[in-house]
């Protein structure tokens, strides 16, 4: 079984300036160029995506959207599609953020509506997911986690799982300082490849990368991607400073 190539990831919500993505990944870029046993992308807010694909030039830094619609074009005003996206030179998209499915009601239909365009448009797609805090008291992570899974993998063929990212991150540790330890993320990542297992096939959940995310910062950022089964970090609050994001990067590498 081949080892998974790690995959650090920044989201970087809705901050910065035209001119701070600038800077920060014109440091970024000579320094993963020097890195090839990590693969690294950002998700830049949408305003500031062609920004970025110009500033990581050649360098191997991907870039993708936080978000996108299910449709490919016509009247949704205020929607990106990924069409756009695929134009603009982006190829990734991230779906099912917590603070999507939170802040702005986004479903596990929507979500699922969003994964498949997105496959269709051969874009990769990192899906998210995570349980709350209440949730997890509740002992209902399992529970919660494999249906958000199930129903945002629905109708997708083992043919699209190579183009597909899981990223675990408990909504009780984003942008809480919280970070799971290491143990608890194992323990969800470990389940999660046993239902891609169940569903497509041990080979295939061998191959998936399956990301943590949640306060990762570059203190804990070793001990969680050191676990068997957490093969990168989807990064917020510290992906926003080329070093702290390049010290997580280095962790993976
Ligand atoms: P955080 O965010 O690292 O600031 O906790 C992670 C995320 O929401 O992707």
């Amino acid at each position: 079984m081949g080892k998974r190539l790690p995959f650090i990831a920044g989201n970087w919500k809705m901050n910065l300036t035209a001119a701070e993505v600038k800077t920060l990944l014109s440091a970024l870029a000579p320094e993963v160029e020097k890195i090839s046993t990590v693969e690294v992308a950002v998700f830049p807010p949408a305003p500031y995506l062609l920004t970025a694909v110009a500033a990581v030039g050649n360098s191997p830094i991907q870039v993708g959207a936080q978000n996108m619609c299910w449709e490919e074009a016509g009247a949704f005003t205020g929607e990106i599609s990924s069409a756009m996206l695929l134009d603009i030179g982006c190829n990734q998209v991230l779906v099912g953020h917590s603070e999507r499915r939170h802040i702005f009601q986004e479903n596990d239909e929507i979500i699922n509506r969003k994964l498949r365009h997105g496959l269709e448009a051969s874009l990769t797609v990192v899906l998210c997911l995570g349980e709350t805090l209440e949730e997890r008291e509740r002992e209902q992570t399992n529970q919660v986690v494999m249906t958000q899974l199930r129903a945002g993998l629905k109708q997708v063929g083992v043919e699209d799982l190579s183009r597909i990212l899981i990223a675990y991150e408990p909504v009780w540790a984003i942008g809480t300082g919280k970070t799971a330890t290491p143990a608890q993320a194992q323990d969800v990542h470990e389940s999660i490849r046993g239902w891609l297992a169940e569903d497509y096939g041990r080979e295939t959940a061998e191959s998936i990368r399956i990301l943590y995310g949640g306060s990762v910062k570059p203190q804990n950022a070793a001990e969680l991607l050191s676990q068997p089964d957490i093969d990168g970090a989807l990064v917020g609050g510290a992906s926003l400073k080329a070093d702290s994001f390049l010290a997580i990067i280095r962790s993976g590498a």
